[in-house]
């Protein structure tokens, strides 16, 4: 039950709309004063009266019901109190009937979200950068499916550009069939890196690469072949990765897709007389704009990233027929994304406006930050391999006895990943620490995990109850129940704000919350069978509303820890 709204409803001001009633109403900081609050404050000017006399008046107008068990003015505020047992009731019942499905909704229904994310390039290692798009893109993916969006999974594969030219040159002359084979992204990255080093002194390596480029280019039956090779294996390599993190996508289609799609692009925009030559190359003007040009062509006809993001786009629109395309991409590339939207919108293309950039900050790590050019790089698949062996040390100290000790690390592991790179608001900038990431008392997924592995605990022990009955709450129990009943609206604003950190602040609260009860109030040894039944029951609820906050985080939830 939304309650905000069902005090809107009761509320008449003159001159002021129930919807801007609903957006007034707010939590009051402490939970004495009561559970929702209306600052009066907001319609003084409107009613010319003062906020004490307008709380005092509308005290007055309004009954106490079924629903709100007191109502009080206060220095200008209209405080309410909601009639606690109804509201345990109602939250419980919906959480132990929905179950699975507690926080899903069909507001996405019929509606379709494109979203571009990990969107990877062939050949190069797969790195702690790249570890935001992925799992933001993932709970992204996740979150809207659950709203009832069609989603649609891009991974925009970086598989074009003269560094495949690069690729082929160091290939055949230093690579080794085998080698290449059984090392995948590594002796990819090996050869690359040896390239740039010999390049230094031989700097006609460079011509010859880009002489490559152009036979892939122009369908060259053996640079074609080492070209797909060299892509089928990191693929290979990085669907490790996307099976530990619970990562999927709806299609491949990656840069080179677009290479032979690019006319309909250089036609509308002339189209739109939008094209400019500047020296030798065609451009945009977007000066008018504040930004720099967008380069559409070289001077040597060749596209651009930009020119290639735009043809994707335009396809993506007429295949899926989108009514958001998101792309998960750090803010290093904001200009890229706000130049070619608004070549787009200049184009005349109304959807223009339904381009998200969901842009996050950067992740390094306490060891240093890395260039892939040197060859000194962090692979993700490393830091999450390092991650599931401290954990496994951790489990082992904490708990000797425990069973299945291999796959709890991996879940505590890869969770502890997932979650040090959701947990904050996306655009921060995070170091990624790993004693930070696996403190079993900190702000982090171990925790939640923990406190889950308890409640099974407790259910395992004291069962889980067919029905219940309310009875005199404590203050603990309340609390809890607030936390949990936030979980709809916490995934509602989660997509609106392309931000599933809501949803991992919110697994925490909850977790906090659920431990303070546990401490606080006896479950299994209460002082009587009602109150057993009930705190089993919340118990089971708390454990039901965790599970799915993580399954759209795409962490695992072990039994036992
Ligand atoms: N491959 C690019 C990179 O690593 C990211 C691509 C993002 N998606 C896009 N449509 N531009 O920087």
């Amino acid at each position: 039950m939304d309650y905000k709204n069902y005090i809107a409803q009761k509320i008449c001001v003159d001159g002021v709309t129930t919807a801007e009633i609903y957006e007034a109403i707010a939590l009051p900081p402490n939970s004495e004063m009561g559970d929702y609050a209306l600052p009066c404050f907001k319609f003084a000017k409107a009613l010319r009266k003062s906020p004490v006399m307008i709380a005092e008046d509308l005290k007055n107008s309004l009954q106490t019901d079924d629903v709100i068990s007191e109502i009080s003015a206060v220095n200008g505020y209209l405080n309410f109190k909601i009639n606690k047992d109804g509201f345990v009731r109602a939250t419980l019942d919906k959480i132990l009937t929905e179950k699975d499905g507690y926080g899903s909704s069909n507001q996405g229904a019929g509606k379709t979200v494109c979203i571009d994310y990990s969107s990877i390039n062939i050949a190069k290692p797969f790195h702690i950068g790249h570890l935001s798009t992925t799992v933001l893109g993932g709970a992204l993916y996740r979150i809207f499916n659950f709203l009832g969006y069609k989603t649609v999974g891009i991974n925009h594969l970086g598989d074009y550009g003269t560094q495949f030219g690069k690729l082929i040159s160091a290939y055949k002359r230093w690579g080794d069939k085998e080698t290449v084979q059984q090392g995948g992204i590594r002796a990819l990255n090996e050869l690359y890196v040896r390239f740039h080093q010999e390049a230094e002194t031989h700097p006609e390596y460079e011509d010859e690469a880009r002489a490559y480029f152009k036979l892939i280019e122009q369908g060259d039956e053996e640079c074609q072949t080492l070209f797909r090779w060299f892509k089928e294996l990191t693929l290979k390599d990085v669907q490790k990765i996307y099976d530990m993190l619970d990562i999927r996508f709806d299609s491949y289609a990656g840069e080179s897709f677009y290479s032979d799609k690019m006319q309909p692009v250089i036609d509308e925009l002339k189209e739109h007389n939008l094209l400019v030559e500047s020296r030798g190359a065609q451009i945009v003007d977007l000066e008018e704009y504040g930004m720099a040009p967008c380069i559409i062509l070289k001077s040597d006809g060749t596209s651009l990233y930009a020119t290639r993001d735009m043809a994707a786009a335009m396809y993506r629109k007429q295949t899926y027929d989108f009514d958001k395309c998101l792309y998960v991409v750090a803010y290093q590339q904001n200009l890229h994304f706000k130049q070619f939207f608004k070549v787009l919108e200049l184009m005349g293309k109304a959807w223009a406006k339904d381009l998200v950039h969901v842009a996050y900050g950067m992740v390094s790590l306490e060891e240093g930050t890395m260039s892939t050019r040197k060859g000194n790089v962090v692979f993700l698949e490393d830091v999450i391999q390092k991650c599931i062996d401290k954990a496994a040390g951790i489990l082992v100290e904490k708990n000797p006895n425990l069973e299945n000790k291999a796959e709890v690390a991996q879940k505590v592991g890869v969770g502890a990943v997932i979650f040090g790179a959701l947990y904050n608001n996306k655009i921060k900038d995070i170091v990624f620490s790993y004693d930070k990431v696996l403190n079993f008392d900190g702000e982090t997924s171990v925790y939640v995990q923990y406190t889950c592995a308890r409640a099974y605990s407790v259910l395992q022990k004291g069962g889980v109850p067919e029905t219940f009955e309310i009875p005199t709450l404590t203050a603990e129990e309340i609390e809890l129940v607030k936390a949990l009943a936030t979980f709809p609206e916490t995934v509602a604003s989660a997509a609106e704000k392309y931000e599933p950190s809501y949803v991992a602040r919110f697994a925490v609260d909850v977790a906090q919350k659920f431990n303070k009860f546990y401490f606080d109030c006896k479950i299994l040894t209460a002082e009587n069978e009602q109150t057993k039944n009930f705190r089993l029951a919340l118990t089971n609820a708390t454990l039901q509303a965790l599970k799915n906050a993580f399954a759209l985080l795409g962490i695992g939830i072990p039994e036992k820890m």
